[in-house]
């Protein structure tokens, strides 16, 4: 049998008589991308099997796989066959060669950039959310799925402390979050001529990317100073805003940081909030991978002042356990939103409700959208907001031990404290006088056999030009053991790496 199971042995009714194809034909042939009942079944089946079977075996496999270009061209450069193939052997395909190099972002001893580890349900979720096809862009479309977004936006605007005008939708992710924020900033400000826009030097290159793609030079998105702790500098800010005043510059927006990605910062949100209520900014907080700690009360200490901004941006495909796509922009009026996106179009005359029935194509990017709301929705239903709290709770403490352990360590250096649950530090043997140069050389040693080594998996970022190490703890599969054994791997590489550079 060489296509979909079952289907493909009988020749096509236009190869059997040579006859120029009819619509009958076409119909027909719109029957081979069918499948029967069984094999649909037994597709679904092997595809959870494979999924569980490579969940159960994930702690003892390397946390990185991957290979270099030329032998993936090789492998999977072709042609798309003409005729099918057998749908379980395409799918096994993928679960062997192709799916597995990739950085195992939800194994337990993944720390680099920010990770994140779904829940099953979420999975599942995802998969009937693409089963059933539903559009999510108008209520016409999706009844459903709209009021089951409003659901899921409304616990997020809770979490975050939003009042009742707040309203948002949700993204793909972090980057799609804040560009509609700044679109809306930008209509809410009347769309100036020379606008600027301002961002801690810590903040992550989407919202510079945002401001690209909204229009704003390069040379008006600020990037303003960080204090010692990578936290926004409100006097360079003042002095930054005011500069581009005298210069015949517009200011519309201050973008701050709920949790930078390289340190885990949080920049002074009550202050900024204070500040662009008084000089009439729009104050966007960059929450993408900070923004669920709201859900836990050491976390709504450390974000307090979040809900004062005009806008949010969250990523629940991060320190929220679920599959990507799943971002969020929440925004404190929601009326902004629809200023900012809605457009009349006769061709969807028929979507318009009104008396409160929310089109989300009005308030962001996109029309046609997935049912992202479902796979937050179930998993919260199945697990509930205590266990959920707990997995959040946990990213934070060991962050913490990850800390004190670094503290007791003769090899390693902290170079920030924890924040959230992102932890920078590097291999500094207290014993020895390494210059800055070779730190940096020995530390790049280091990074680099963690991961050849692909038992665990570490990133690095530049703290004020020095080169750091950093592990962002948020898997809720993470054992204290887990973040152990990988400090560990670092200092023993780290006495290697400073051996090798003292022999020259
Ligand atoms: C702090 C921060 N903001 C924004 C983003 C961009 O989010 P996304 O990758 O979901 O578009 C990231 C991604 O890691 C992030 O860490």
């Amino acid at each position: 049998m060489d296509g979909p199971e079952g289907l493909s042995e009988t020749p096509r009714k236009s190869e059997r008589s040579g006859e120029l194809p009819t619509p009958d034909t076409f119909l027909e042939e719109s029957d081979a991308l069918r499948m029967p009942r069984e094999a649909m079944l037994e597709l679904a089946r092997r595809a959870a099997e494979l999924l569980v079977e490579r969940l159960e075996r994930l702690p003892e496999e390397h946390a990185w796989d991957g290979e270099f270009r030329q032998d993936l061209v090789d492998q999977l450069m072709e042609d798309p066959p003409e005729s099918g193939r057998p749908a379980l052997q395409v799918l096994e395909r993928a679960a062997r060669d192709i799916l597995p190099l990739a950085i195992r972002n939800d194994h337990p001893r993944s720390f680099a950039f920010i990770p994140s580890s779904p829940t099953w349900p979420s999975i599942v979720a995802d998969f009937m959310a693409a089963g059933f096809h539903v559009n999510q862009c108008t209520w016409l479309t999706s009844s459903g799925a709209s009021q089951l977004e409003l659901v899921v936006i409304d616990w997020f605007c809770r979490w975050v402390g939003y009042p009742e005008t707040a309203g948002g939708l949700l993204t793909s992710g972090g980057s799609a979050a804040s560009l509609d924020a700044f679109v809306a900033a930008r209509e809410a400000a009347g769309h100036p001529d020379r606008a600027t826009v301002y961002m801690g030097d810590q903040s992550h290159s989407a919202q510079i990317r945002a401001a690209k793609i909204i229009g704003i030079r390069p040379q008006h998105v600020r990037k303003v100073a960080s204090d010692s702790r990578f936290r926004l500098d409100m006097d360079a800010l003042v002095r930054a805003v005011a500069d581009d005043r005298a210069a015949g510059l517009n200011p519309i927006a201050v973008c701050s940081n709920a949790g930078a990605g390289s340190t885990g910062a949080i920049d002074p949100l009550e202050a900024v909030s204070d500040y662009c209520e008084a000089e009439g900014l729009w104050h966007h907080v960059d929450a993408a991978y900070g923004g669920f700690g709201m859900v836990t009360e050491r976390g709504k200490r450390l974000l307090r002042g979040i809900e004062r901004a005009d806008s949010i941006g969250l990523d629940a495909h991060k320190w929220f356990f679920q599959p990507y796509e799943a971002g969020c922009l929440l925004v404190k009026d929601l009326k902004t939103l629809g200023q900012a996106f809605r457009i009349p179009h006769d061709m969807l005359q028929d979507t318009i409700w009104g008396g409160n029935h929310p089109n989300f194509s009005d308030r962001g990017l996109q029309l046609s959208r997935s049912v992202r709301a479902l796979k937050i929705w179930v998993s919260v239903q199945t697990f509930g907001m205590a266990a959920f709290r707990r997995a959040v709770s946990k990213g934070m403490a060991l962050a913490s031990e990850a800390q004190e352990y670094i503290e007791r360590s003769a090899v390693l250096e902290v170079l920030n404290p924890a924040s959230l649950s992102i932890i920078c530090f590097r291999v500094n043997p207290a014993a020895e006088s390494i210059d800055e140069n070779s730190l940096e050389e020995v530390n790049r040693t280091v990074l680099a056999r963690i991961f050849w080594d692909d038992r665990a998996f570490i990133s690095s970022t530049r703290l004020r030009g020095r080169f750091s190490l950093r592990m962002c703890i948020v898997n809720h599969n993470t054992t204290w053991d887990d973040v152990r054994e990988t400090l560990e791997a670092v200092e023993r590489f780290g006495l290697m790496a400073v051996s090798d550079w003292k022999d020259g």
